[in-house]
């Protein structure tokens, strides 16, 4: 019986130095283990999960695969605890069972491989030079936004997914708060391929939408959102909010901002905010909607914001990441607005912030 899996390591300092080869094996463990997922081995496990565990032998009929490389994949899916031995047979385990199955899990490993790897390479060089230096394994681009549209498709669709998979989980809370009350116009700001503006077109149709982004973002938008232009009132704006001859749109009882600040400095934060301030009209609300890494329920929260943010330094822009609730009050405060509502926990780990104009 091949004995690779851990069992003896009981005491406190062989656990840590067990923890600590995870990290240094971080890189080997992560593709190995994708490569399980994607050659369809650990789906075969599940498969055949009534006959318990499965042979070498059983996976090489099913699957086009060597035992060399069912054997290396294998055991390094022990190591992972992706999988486990039952006599000289495999199965999978819970964690298996999540990376097979688990969307999230799914979407963060795809965004991990196709967005995010070859990019960490460069973590050193964009931390010392606050510039996104991994971006140029993906695109020519200043920043991951002004290059998104012509990113490789296999890499944008990782990114939308992403993107998506965490803004969309928390819109449905979120439009019950924003449409509780009386709404005749909403300003989207970064409103991307227009997935929000969709939504609350879908319950309000007569609500007044503006889709604001950068030109590129905004063609997208415009495409995706074809069907609604003669049935619904959509207005597109483009520009860089950052440019300083940039002025957000007026006539908007609501700005809103999904997942749109964490893509800026604090320094940058502050000037967008005080644009949004200067757009507003009196009695307006800016909702912001963001995961802080200090207002997550669970630790697998905080583990997916706080290893999330090196992406915004090496791929992203080099300057931001997934903020604290703590930072951004100080931000708000000096752009003249005060948090009125506070909303924890919408979708898979967002807060939503209702902000007025301070009186
Ligand atoms: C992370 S995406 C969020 C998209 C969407 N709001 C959501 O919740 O899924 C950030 C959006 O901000 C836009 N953006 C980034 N930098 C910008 C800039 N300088 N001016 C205008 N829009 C910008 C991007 O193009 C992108 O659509």
């Amino acid at each position: 019986m091949y004995k690779g899996a851990f069992s003896m390591d009981s005491t406190p300092a062989l656990s840590a130095l067990l923890e600590a080869q995870k990290i240094a094996f971080g890189p080997m463990a992560f593709q190995a283990v994708r490569l399980l997922r994607n050659y369809g081995i650990l789906e075969c496990l599940d498969k055949n999960h009534n006959r318990r565990a499965t042979s070498i032998a059983a996976l090489q009929e099913q699957l086009n695969l060597s035992a060399y490389a069912l054997k290396l994949l294998l055991r390094a899916g022990l190591a992972a605890q992706v999988v486990k031995l039952q006599g000289d047979d495999y199965a999978l385990t819970a964690v298996g069972a999540l990376l097979l199955r688990d969307e999230m899990t799914r979407v963060n490993m795809d965004f991990m491989h196709d967005v995010c790897y070859r990019a960490a390479f460069h973590l050193d060089e964009a931390i010392t030079t606050a510039s996104p230096s991994g971006l140029k394994e993906l695109s020519q681009a200043a920043t991951v936004y002004e290059g998104l549209a012509e990113l490789e498709p296999a890499v944008l669709q990782s990114w939308l997914a992403y993107d998506h998979l965490y803004s969309d989980g928390a819109f449905k809370a979120a439009s019950m708060i924003v449409f509780s009350q009386q709404v005749d116009s909403l300003l989207d700001v970064g409103g991307n391929t227009g997935k929000w503006s969709r939504y609350c077109l879908a319950q309000r149709p007569e609500l007044k939408i503006g889709l604001f982004d950068l030109p590129r973002q905004v063609g997208l938008a415009r495409r995706s959102l074809v069907d609604l232009a003669d049935r619904c009132q959509i207005d597109f704006h483009e520009g860089d909010i950052l440019s300083p001859h940039t002025r957000l749109p007026h006539g908007y009882q609501i700005i809103w901002m999904s997942q749109f600040l964490d893509c800026f400095s604090a320094e940058q934060i502050g000037d967008i905010l005080r644009k949004a301030h200067e757009a507003l009209p009196d009695g307006g609300t800016l909702y912001i909607l963001e995961v802080f890494s200090d207002r997550q329920s669970y630790d697998v929260g905080s583990y997916v914001v706080n290893m999330s943010s090196p992406y915004f330094t090496c791929v992203a822009n080099g300057n931001s990441f997934f903020y604290a609730y703590e930072d951004f009050q100080p931000l708000l405060s000096e752009a003249g607005f005060c948090i009125s509502r506070c909303y924890d926990d919408l979708g898979l780990g967002h807060t939503l912030l209702e902000c007025k104009k301070a009186q």
